[in-house]
């Protein structure tokens, strides 16, 4: 659920028409709701009710300062996988104690920088990784908290480029080797070992992956405490899959999720950490476009809107649905037509979608690219020399631009001519 909606007419942000947003900033735009955004925090938070667990917001999905700062009123720790996610969090006032940091290539000065301003735990994804931070720990006369990221060679069954949990992928330590790996770092005088740590992959929408790795994990916190390690946490990486297709798609929903997490794991006695980013993200945001031509190819119809592969690159580098919307709500029973909605980047992979069912539209016309609010603007780039779209947050009936479009100055500035040229 969401609150983007048809009232009167017109496609709604929670209480504000889309046209007067558009007016005020011009398109293309990112659009939030943090009624939205609140929402799905608290159904994983309450997914996890009665155990000891806190909600750390994979915030690589989206990583304004408006929206770590709401979701860290709430309570969010943060799931960091760099530097600048390390500081944007602290920026936005999240607490040292509620970040874990995750990521296979963490570097010393990232490492230090945690340590240094607080940390809950490293995710920690490899042997060289471990022994660097130990020294690392050890010369600072600290001792890091950490888990292990373990590989437990689970299919995800998602989209190749998104899924972590089999042993090919890069991620974690093989569950085969993670005993040994154990003992190590329980001999080691920087680190602290505080649990197991697992995320199989993103944009799952089945339940089975996920129990076949917490399975895993069970095991693995059984041997390991036999071993004489301290597993006191464990933190399940985020993955949970949102309907993209509105009434195409049914995933799991956090309740669900929770019961098997509950099932799984409850009785053990553990701290529960998740990552969820996608689901808390998702479908609280939209990316709004103008309509600049409507153009008949050979046989085709191609809608073009002034946002761009730059913009959300999804579609192109997954082969991403996105819905898109009008946002003049269609008059019930009109005729569709099919257009390839396409942006104006020079590329064929500028393509959002093809052979896409929708109502007749017209240039000037304004559309919403539905499921946008995770991992749109943060992987936008200014290819062809398109300057970021801007970032707005609805609330009721108020609404606050959160990330100004750059003028092209602003842009071309950040350039250095060197003094020998
Ligand atoms: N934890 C770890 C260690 C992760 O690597 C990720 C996502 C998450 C949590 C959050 O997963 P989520 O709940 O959002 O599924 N750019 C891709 C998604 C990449 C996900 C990377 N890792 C996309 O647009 O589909």
């Amino acid at each position: 659920m969401d609150h983007f909606l048809y009232r009167d007419g017109t496609l709604r942000a929670e209480d504000v028409p889309v046209p007067e947003i558009a007016a005020a900033v011009g398109t293309p735009f990112y659009l939030y709701s943090t009624a939205t955004f609140r929402r799905h925090f608290r159904l994983f938070d309450e997914a996890l009710a009665g155990l000891d667990h806190l909600v750390c917001y994979a915030m690589k999905a989206n990583s304004n300062q408006a929206i770590l700062k709401l979701l860290a009123e709430m309570g969010a720790g943060m799931d960091v996988v760099s530097g600048g996610e390390y500081a944007r969090a602290k920026a936005a006032g999240v607490p040292g104690e509620r970040i874990v940091f995750s990521g296979v290539g963490k570097t010393r000065e990232e490492m230090r920088m945690a340590l240094e301003g607080g940390i809950r735990q490293f995710n920690v994804e490899s042997e060289p990784e471990l022994e660097a931070l130990n020294d690392l720990a050890v010369t600072m006369g600290l001792k890091a908290p950490i888990a292990i990221r373990v590989n437990p060679d689970v299919d995800a069954k998602t989209h190749a480029k998104i899924a972590t949990g089999k042993a090919e992928n890069k991620f974690g330590i093989p569950i085969s080797r993670a005993r040994a790996v154990y003992d190590r770092a329980a001999g080691m005088a920087g680190v602290e070992i505080t649990g197991i740590d697992v995320h199989i992959g993103s944009q799952l929408t089945d339940l089975e992956p996920f129990r076949q790795a917490y399975l895993k994990v069970k095991d693995l916190t059984r041997q390991l405490r036999a071993d004489g390690h301290d597993i006191r946490r464990l933190d399940l990486g985020g993955g949970l899959g949102i309907p993209y297709q509105r009434g195409n798609e049914a995933p799991p929903l956090p309740t669900e999720y929770g019961a098997l997490i509950r099932e799984t794991l409850g009785d053990l006695g553990c701290e529960i950490e998740i990552e969820p980013g996608r689901l808390i993200a998702g479908n609280a945001g939209i990316m709004v476009s103008r309509v600049i031509y409507v153009k008949e190819g050979e046989g085709r119809k191609f809608l073009i809107v002034d946002s761009g592969m730059n913009d959300l690159i999804r579609p192109a580098m997954y082969e991403a649905h996105h819905d898109i919307v009008p946002v003049q709500e269609p008059a019930p029973g009109i005729a569709r037509k099919t257009y390839d909605v396409v942006g104006p980047v020079c590329e064929t992979g500028d393509t959002f979608a093809r052979d896409r069912s929708m109502p007749p539209m017209r240039a000037g016309d304004l559309v919403a690219f539905r499921s946008a609010g995770a991992y749109g603007a943060v992987m936008a780039s200014e290819y062809n020399s398109r300057p970021l779209i801007p970032e707005v947050l609805v609330n009721g009936d108020q609404f606050a631009v959160i990330r100004a479009r750059p003028s092209y100055d602003e842009m071309i500035n950040r350039d250095r001519i060197p003094e020998w040229l």
